[in-house]
């Protein structure tokens, strides 16, 4: 499973990068407006960090208005993805940004059918959320599992991208349940390297070592 990170904190990514877990970052209005930064010029500098897939959302409602933002975004680094809603005019302007080459996630997923209709417009990810969806008392990691066995039904290119993750257990399940991609916030992706056990058991080790008075180099 490839780990996008979910943040417009470019020291974050940074950071984050430097363990080499970093596969893509996503980004969306809400993460843009928390940075406090200009738009182009946080994309562009992620972009310059990160190799990967970068999303960056357009905030047009009418297809050919996303269309024409998209190609601007698109424009600031070859590895921009552009994000737009799953909604009609979404579909229409995936359709279209994809025909001319770009690369397209199409978020705020919220059921399996419209999952089927981002994969249909071409999409290149699908971005499910499934915090969201626990937020209203019922189980987000369904809809992955029902996204995955829908895709694998009639063999979709399009990814899988799961996100509004709020626990490692979220990163978890969605493995399980066959997520391509999880896009995690940077807190949770530093918590999923951690382990009591592991913590203690290094110590243990550490101590023993230091009692033989030897060193390795
Ligand atoms: O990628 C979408 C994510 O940023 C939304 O997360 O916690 O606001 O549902 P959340």
């Amino acid at each position: 499973m490839k780990f996008f990170v979910d943040t417009a904190d470019v020291a974050e990514i940074r950071e984050l990068s430097e363990s080499g877990l970093v596969d893509g970052v996503t980004t969306n209005p809400s993460l843009i407006a928390k940075a406090g930064r200009d738009f182009v010029e946080v994309v562009a500098e992620i972009c310059a960090i990160v190799d990967g897939p970068v999303s960056a959302e357009v905030t047009a409602t009418e297809a050919d208005g996303m269309v024409q933002e998209g190609r601007k975004l698109a424009a600031i680094a070859d590895n921009v993805t552009v994000k737009v809603p799953l909604t009609m005019e979404g579909l229409k302007a995936c359709r279209s940004l994809v025909q001319s080459g770009i690369q397209v996630n199409v978020t705020l997923c919220f059921s399996a059918n419209q999952a089927l209709l981002a994969a249909k417009a071409g999409a290149t990810f699908v971005s499910p959320f499934i915090g969201r969806i626990d937020d209203t008392g019922l189980d987000g990691m369904e809809l992955i599992e029902e996204i995955r066995q829908i895709y694998d039904n009639y063999e979709f290119d399009t990814e899988v991208l799961a996100a509004s993750i709020r626990t490692v257990n979220h990163v978890k399940l969605a493995a399980l349940a066959g997520a391509d991609i999880a896009t995690v916030p940077p807190a949770t992706i530093r918590q999923l390297v951690k382990h009591p056990l592991t913590d203690k058991g290094l110590e243990a080790f550490l101590a023993d070592w230091h009692k033989t008075g030897q060193t390795i180099l």
